[in-house]
C-alpha cells in the first residue's frame, strides 16, 4: 500500500467581527490582508517545490481560519493558483475552504468552484435565531439555510459545524438545528461541544446567569441522541466530533489524527512535517515581520521522539471510532507509561468506556463523553 499523501493548511485569520466564544487566531482588521497574501507566497516560496513532492504531492488543500470565505473570491483564486505553482498538487486534492453563511453569495460560489474549490465547511452553529445573536453571530438561521442551499446545489461538498451548549439553547431547539443542517443535504456534519472555558464572556456569562445553559448531563443525553439520530439518516460516527456519509470523510482533517504529514502555512499554522512538530508564531505582526524580512515566522520547531510519537498515536487515533491496536497502548505502559494506567485501563473496558474489538481498542459512543479524562493520562 502506498503512503497517504500530505496536506497543506493555509490560515486566514480575517473576520468581519468577533463571535462570544471565539478563541482562534482572528483579526478584525482587513488593512494587512494584501500584505498577508504576499507573505504567504513568501512562506510558501521558502519551503520550495521539494515541499509535500517527495510524498507524491499534497492530496489536499484546507483553506482555514478565522473566515476565509470573507477574503474576496477573486484573491482566494489567485492564493490557490500561486500554492498550486508553488507546490506539487494532485490533481483529485480534496480543497476546502471555511465558510460564513453570510460570505455565500451565488457569485462567490461560482468563483470558489471555479477556482477548483470542491468542499466548503460552513459555521452554521445554530438554526435558531436567539442562540444565533446570542453568540454575536452575523448570520441568522435562513441566512444559513440559503448559504447551505446554494452551496448543495452548485454540486458542492458541503459540511456543517454545529455547536452544543450555546448559550438560550433548548434541546428543542438543538434537535430543530441538527435536523435542518440534515435536510440541507450536507454530506458532512461536524459538532463541537461550546469550549466555554476559551471565551472570557462565555464563561462570565455562564457564571452570571446558568439558567441560559443546558446542563451538562442534559448537554450529554443530546449527544447521545444526536449519534443515534445522525446514524439513522445515514451518516456514519468517524471522529469524536465528526460524521460523514460514506465516502464523505474530511480527507484532510484524517491526517492529524492518523499523523500524516501536513504543512502549515500563515499564521499560527502547525505541522507534522519530516518528523518534526512546527508551529508559526500566533502574533499576526510578528509573522508579517519576519517573513518580510526573509525568514519563517517560527514559533517552535521540535523533532518527535520515538515516546512521543507513541503517546501521539494512542491520544488522536482513539478520537477515530476505529480506535487503535490494543498493542499500542500496551507498549505505551510498557515503554514507561505510569503502570496505573493499566488498571484504568481494564476499568475503562469494564466500565463500557473503552471497548475491545478484535485486535483494536475504541471508545464506545457514551465513552467519547468522557473522552478527555482518558485522553489526560496519555501523558
Ligand atoms: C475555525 S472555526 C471558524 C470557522 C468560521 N469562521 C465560522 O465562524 O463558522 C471552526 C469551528 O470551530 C467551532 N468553534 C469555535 N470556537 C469554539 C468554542 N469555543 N467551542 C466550541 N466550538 C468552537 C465552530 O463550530 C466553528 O465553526
Ligand atoms: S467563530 Fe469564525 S467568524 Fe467567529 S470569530 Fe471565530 S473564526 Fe471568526
Amino acid at each position: 500500500m502506498t503512503d497517504p499523501r500530505p496536506g497543506l493548511y493555509v490560515h486566514l485569520p480575517y473576520c468581519a467581527s468577533r463571535c462570544g466564544y471565539c478563541a482562534f487566531v482572528v483579526t478584525t482588521d482587513a488593512s494587512s490582508r494584501e500584505r498577508y497574501l504576499d507573505a504567504l507566497d513568501r512562506e510558501a516560496a521558502l519551503l520550495g517545490p521539494e515541499a509535500g513532492a517527495a510524498g507524491g504531492g499534497f492530496d489536499s488543500l484546507y483553506l482555514g481560519g478565522g473566515t476565509p470565505s470573507y477574503v474576496p473570491p477573486a484573491e482566494t483564486a489567485r492564493l490557490l493558483g500561486a500554492l498550486r505553482r508553488r507546490f506539487s498538487v494532485a490533481s483529485d486534492s480534496e480543497v476546502t475552504l471555511e465558510a460564513n453563511p453570510e460570505d455565500v453569495t451565488p457569485d462567490a460560489v461560482s468563483a470558489w468552484r471555479e477556482a477548483g474549490i470542491d468542499r466548503v465547511s460552513v459555521g452554521i452553529q445554530s438554526l435558531a435565531d436567539r442562540e444565533l445573536s446570542a453568540v454575536g453571530r452575523r448570520h441568522d438561521a435562513a441566512g444559513a439555510r440559503t448559504a447551505l442551499g446554494r452551496l448543495t446545489g452548485a454540486g458542492l461538498s458541503v459540511s456543517g459545524d454545529l455547536i452544543l451548549g450555546l448559550p438560550e439553547q433548548t434541546p428543542e431547539s438543538f434537535r430543530a438545528s441538527l435536523a435542518g443542517l440534515v435536510a440541507s443535504g450536507v454530506e458532512h456534519v461536524s459538532v463541537y461541544l461550546l469550549e466555554s472555558e476559551k471565551s472570557k464572556s462565555i464563561e462570565e456569562d455562564r457564571r452570571l446567569r446558568p439558567e441560559r445553559y443546558l446542563p451538562d448531563d442534559a448537554q450529554a443525553e443530546l449527544w447521545l441522541e444526536m449519534g443515534e439520530t445522525l446514524a439513522a439518516r445515514g451518516f456514519a460516527h468517524y471522529e469524536i466530533s465528526n460524521w460523514a456519509r460514506p465516502g464523505r470523510e474530511a480527507r484532510h482533517n484524517l491526517k492529524y489524527w492518523t499523523r500524516t504529514p501536513t504543512l502549515g502555512l500563515g499564521v499560527s499554522a502547525h505541522e507534522l512535517w519530516g518528523g518534526r512538530r512546527r508551529a508559526n508564531v500566533s502574533s499576526l505582526e510578528r509573522y508579517l515581520s519576519e517573513l518580510s524580512e526573509g525568514r519563517r515566522p517560527t514559533a517552535f520547531d521540535v523533532p518527535v521522539s520515538a515516546a512521543e510519537r507513541a503517546r501521539e498515536e494512542i491520544f488522536l487515533g482513539l478520537r477515530l471510532s476505529e480506535g487503535i491496536e490494543t498493542g499500542r497502548i500496551e507498549a505505551f505502559v510498557s515503554a514507561g507509561g505510569d503502570v496505573r494506567l493499566w488498571q484504568d485501563y481494564e476499568a475503562w473496558v469494564a466500565e463500557g468506556v473503552l471497548e475491545r474489538r478484535g485486535s483494536r481498542v475504541a471508545f464506545t459512543e457514551r465513552g467519547f463523553l468522557v473522552s478527555n479524562e482518558v485522553l489526560s493520562r496519555f501523558v
